[in-house]
């Protein structure tokens, strides 16, 4: 056979989608591994989502990210879902495969785990408190409990929804998990270990912004994490060191995430280092 000019297709599907940065770093990997992969950024909205699924087929796609507000009508499309992704009822990953049945991940809460261990952090028999019951939250909270987390408390404003999340933990897996209502200036639990913001408070262009926490009961031993990864130090995380605590920004998660993005479709191991810089890049502008 004569050259290869075909290439492999890989993005994501979104509405609004303008504002996600993923293919800043799939592109650039692709281009490091010397891959024939391109990844695009495709708005889709609900109403044409189907026709969407079968261009994923029609085109020979690797895969697909699922953003907003894709990530849970994705579902009936798929023919097997990872453990974590049926647990949290949510999937941002398609990845075809060979026979072109469509398997789906959720590679949100695992970017979130590898970016604590890159840091040095382990989760084993860990006391875990999470600001936000959204999507975020929900994957974060899973894949901390699947990873051996003891007890999971999650803080959220809407209640229902907190107490949701908490039940789902305890339901599924093996961690204990409560709900805490979030009161003005919410002392944060004595017994945490790990804290992590996954709201959406202190994301530009809101960035001034942060969660309503007594920030004096942050302590040295703890280790405070934020999804918002632009920018990457949020005020959140500045209050958090300021007291002494290790931090870990959400663009190490959003480069986690999507590395394993990255090996899923192409197989190969993913750049994890220039994927980071290349966000790091974007988002300073
Ligand atoms: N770093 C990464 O790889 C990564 C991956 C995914 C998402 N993210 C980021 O994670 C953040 C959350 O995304 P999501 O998909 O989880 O969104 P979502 O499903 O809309 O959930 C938003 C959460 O933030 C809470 N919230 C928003 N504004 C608040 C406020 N002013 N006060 C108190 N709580 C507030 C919401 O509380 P209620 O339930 O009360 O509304 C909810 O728990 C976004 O900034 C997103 O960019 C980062």
């Amino acid at each position: 056979m004569g050259k290869n000019y075909r290439a492999e297709l890989t993005g994501v599907f979104g509405d609004p989608v303008e504002d996600n940065p993923t293919g800043v770093m799939e592109e650039a990997a692709y281009e490091a591994l010397g891959l024939n992969f391109r990844y695009i950024t495709m708005k889709v909205t609900p109403e044409d989502f189907p026709d969407a699924m079968r261009a994923v087929r029609a085109l020979h796609m690797r895969g697909v990210n699922l953003t907003m507000p894709h990530k849970i009508t994705v579902i009936p499309y798929l023919d097997e879902l990872s453990k974590a992704a049926a647990i949290i009822g949510a999937v941002n990953t398609v990845v075809v495969r060979e026979d072109g049945t469509l398997f789906g991940e959720n590679t949100d809460g695992k970017g979130f785990v590898e970016a604590l261990s890159n840091a040095g952090e382990e989760l084993s028999g860990k006391t875990v408190t999470i600001l936000g019951a959204g999507g975020a939250a929900r994957a974060i909270a899973v894949e901390c409990a699947l990873a051996g987390a003891g007890k999971v408390n999650i803080i959220n404003r809407t209640p229902e929804k907190g107490e949701e999340l908490a039940e789902l933990v305890r339901g599924k897996t093996k961690a204990a998990s409560v709900f805490i209502p979030w009161s003005e200036k919410l002392s944060v639990p004595a017994d945490t270990d790990i804290l992590i913001n996954a709201t959406s408070i202190g994301l530009a262009p809101q960035d001034g912004q942060k969660p309503d926490l007594n920030y004096d009961t942050i302590l040295p031993t703890m280790t405070v994490c934020d999804v918002v990864f632009n920018p990457a130090v949020t005020p959140f995380l500045t209050e958090a060191a300021g007291r002494g605590a290790k931090t870990v920004t959400g663009l190490g998660m959003l480069a986690c995430q999507g590395a394993r993005n990255f090996t899923l479709w192409t197989g190969a191991e993913a750049p994890l280092a220039l994927m980071e810089e290349k966000l790091r890049q974007e988002f300073e502008g």
